[in-house]
């Protein structure tokens, strides 16, 4: 079976889903997305999801051409045409086709956003056996521009970090700017020592994670104590333990930084019971 995919109001076969060679996409990243995970079926984090997504649109005066009630049913639609029970559905807004190259921004009632949508599909996406191994990171400079809370697809140097990594023998890298991390290639990143998890602060230096924000809320529910500051790869290499979070990874423990191992390589019990409390609690809340 073909993967079905939706483009502009249509659900076609992968194959015959196209888009402009003039779209704003595609010759200037000019594009938001976001990545949203399917478990049992089930979308999960719709509404923080979609908020986001207003915002990003929002902030690059781009706008959405449908409604959020809209898009929750192409979501729907996809994870049923697809039989989708574990993976990711991705979707992605540009400024368009306006038919040619210009850096202006084109009148939005001549050229209508671009909106397509499609499914990944990650048999054992929540089983993953990685969590319980546990994953490397390195460290490299932040070098991105200064608008990350809005997630655009400019995802040129986060794909040259993961390369960097992997020639490295690592998983990923985690961003550092003015001696304190960032984020994650495509996660946030926490560490945990003396039983408190420490994050870094909201702000434009990062993307508001969907994944972060639900895991801090089942974290305090826990009484978890969490400190919302950057901190510095140093740091990190002397906590009890690190993770990072994302929709497509839930809560994924980190056992080694710049070749520094963090208890003793192995996964700790913080990062595990983060990632069990995030899978239950977002499983009874999928729509
Ligand atoms: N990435 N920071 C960055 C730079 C990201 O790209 C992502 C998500 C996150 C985590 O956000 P969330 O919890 O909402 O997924 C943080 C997605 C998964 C991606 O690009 O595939």
């Amino acid at each position: 079976m073909s993967r079905i995919v939706y483009v502009n109001g249509n659900y076609l076969p992968e194959e015959e889903a196209t888009v402009s060679i003039f779209d704003r996409g595609f010759l200037m990243a000019d594009g938001v997305y976001e990545v949203t995970s399917v478990l049992d079926g089930k979308i999960l984090e719709f509404p923080g999801h979609s908020a986001r997504l207003e915002r990003s649109l929002r902030e690059l005066d781009m706008a959405l051409p449908v409604t959020m009630d809209e898009l929750l049913t192409i979501h729907r639609e996809l994870v049923a045409r697809n039989e989708l029970v574990e993976g990711m559905i991705y979707l992605q807004v540009t400024r368009g086709n306006p038919g040619d190259r210009d850096f202006a921004f084109p009148d939005p009632a001549a050229t209508p956003s671009t909106l397509v949508l499609f499914t990944q599909s990650k048999p054992g996406l929540a089983d993953n056996p990685v969590a319980k191994k546990g994953i490397k990171v390195i460290s490299i400079e932040d070098i991105r521009w200064g608008r990350r809370d809005i997630k655009t697809v400019q995802l040129l140097y986060p794909s040259m970090g993961k390369m960097m990594a992997k020639k490295a023998g690592a998983d990923d890298a985690w961003m550092v700017e003015d001696g304190f991390v960032t984020e994650g290639t495509s996660n946030n990143v926490y560490i945990v020592k003396d039983g408190k998890i420490i994050t870094r602060q909201l702000s434009q230096d990062i993307l508001h994670g969907i994944t972060r924000a639900a895991v801090l809320r089942y974290a305090a529910e826990a009484q978890m104590e969490v400190v919302e500051r950057a901190f510095t790869i140093a740091e990190a290499q002397a906590a009890d333990e690190a993770f990072f979070t994302s929709a497509s990874a839930f809560v994924m423990p980190v056992v080694e930084i710049d070749g520094v191992a963090l208890s003793e390589g192995k996964v700790g019990p913080v990062a595990t019971r983060l990632r069990e409390i995030y899978l239950d609690e977002s499983r009874k809340t999928a729509i």
